[in-house]
C-alpha cells in the first residue's frame, strides 16, 4: 500500500485531535484570522481567546478597527504584552481603507507589505481565509521541520531558514490548505513542543528523523553554528 503523504497523515490526526472550535475559525473571515495571528505571534492560545473574543465584539470589521482612536486599541490590547503588534495592527487597518477598499488584500505581496505582517503571518491568512496553498513557517513549524528531516543547525540562520521554507511549501497541499496550516500549528504547539515532546502520541514519528535516532533533545539546534 502507498504510504500516506505528510499532509495526509497531520490531516488524518487533525481530524480527531486537532482544535475545531477556535473563535477565529467561525466565523472565519480575513480580518478576524489575522487579528488571530497577529495575537498568536507572541502568545499561546489560551491567553489569546478573551482577548480576541472582547477586541472582535468592540470592533468587529476592518474599517471599524480602522477608524477607531488609537488609545481604544491599545486599552483592547491592554495585557497581551509586545504594544507594537496593536500599533502596527491599527496602521495597516488604516492602510487598508486607503489602499484596498477596507479590506486585506488576497494578494500575497500587498499582504506581507503591510505592517506587521511577515511572509508566515500572510501565508496563514491566505490559506485560513481563503483556503489557499501557501506554506507557514513559525516557531512551532521550524521545530517540526527541523525534527522530522532531521535538520541540524540553528534554524534563524538563512540558509537553514531557506531549507525550512522549502520543507514547509513542499509539505502543504493543495486541498484543506485552512486545515493543514492549522494542524501543523497544533501539532507544534501540542505534541511536538520544545522540550519532552509526545512522539508517543505523535502520527509523524513512524517517520521522524529526531524520533528515529533520538535526537528531539537536540533539535532544532540552539546555538547558530
Ligand atoms: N500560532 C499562530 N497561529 C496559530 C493558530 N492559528 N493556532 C495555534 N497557534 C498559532
Amino acid at each position: 500500500p502507498k504510504k500516506l503523504s505528510f499532509a495526509d497523515r497531520l490531516l488524518g490526526w487533525f481530524d480527531v485531535h486537532g482544535r475545531h472550535d477556535l473563535p477565529w475559525q467561525s466565523p472565519r473571515d480575513a480580518y478576524r484570522v489575522w487579528l488571530s495571528e497577529v495575537m498568536l505571534q507572541q502568545t499561546q492560545v489560551a491567553t489569546v481567546i478573551p482577548y480576541f473574543d472582547r477586541f472582535i465584539k468592540a470592533l468587529p470589521t476592518l474599517p471599524d478597527l480602522a477608524e477607531a482612536d488609537e488609545d481604544t486599541v491599545l486599552a483592547l490590547w491592554s495585557g497581551l504584552g509586545y504594544y507594537r503588534r496593536a500599533r502596527f495592527l491599527h496602521a495597516a487597518a488604516k492602510q487598508c481603507v486607503a489602499l484596498h477598499g477596507g479590506e486585506l488584500p488576497r494578494d500575497y505581496d500587498a499582504l506581507a507589505a503591510l505592517p506587521g505582517i511577515g511572509r508566515s503571518t500572510a501565508g496563514a491568512i491566505l490559506a485560513q481565509a481563503h483556503g489557499l496553498r501557501f506554506p507557514i513557517l513559525d516557531g512551532n513549524v521550524k521545530r517540526v521541520m527541523t525534527r522530522f528531516h532531521g535538520i541540524h543547525g540553528h534554524p534563524g540562520q538563512s540558509a537553514i531558514e531557506k531549507q525550512l521554507w522549502a520543507l514547509a511549501d513542499k509539505h502543504t497541499p493543495a486541498a484543506r490548505a485552512a486545515d493543514y496550516t492549522q494542524a501543523i500549528m497544533d501539532l507544534g504547539a501540542t505534541l511536538c513542543v520544545r522540550s519532552r515532546p509526545a512522539c508517543e502520541e505523535c502520527p509523524m514519528s513512524v517517520d521522524c528523523v529526531a524520533f528515529r535516532d533520538d535526537l528531539t533533545g537536540q533539535l532544532p539546534s540552539t546555538k547558530p553554528g
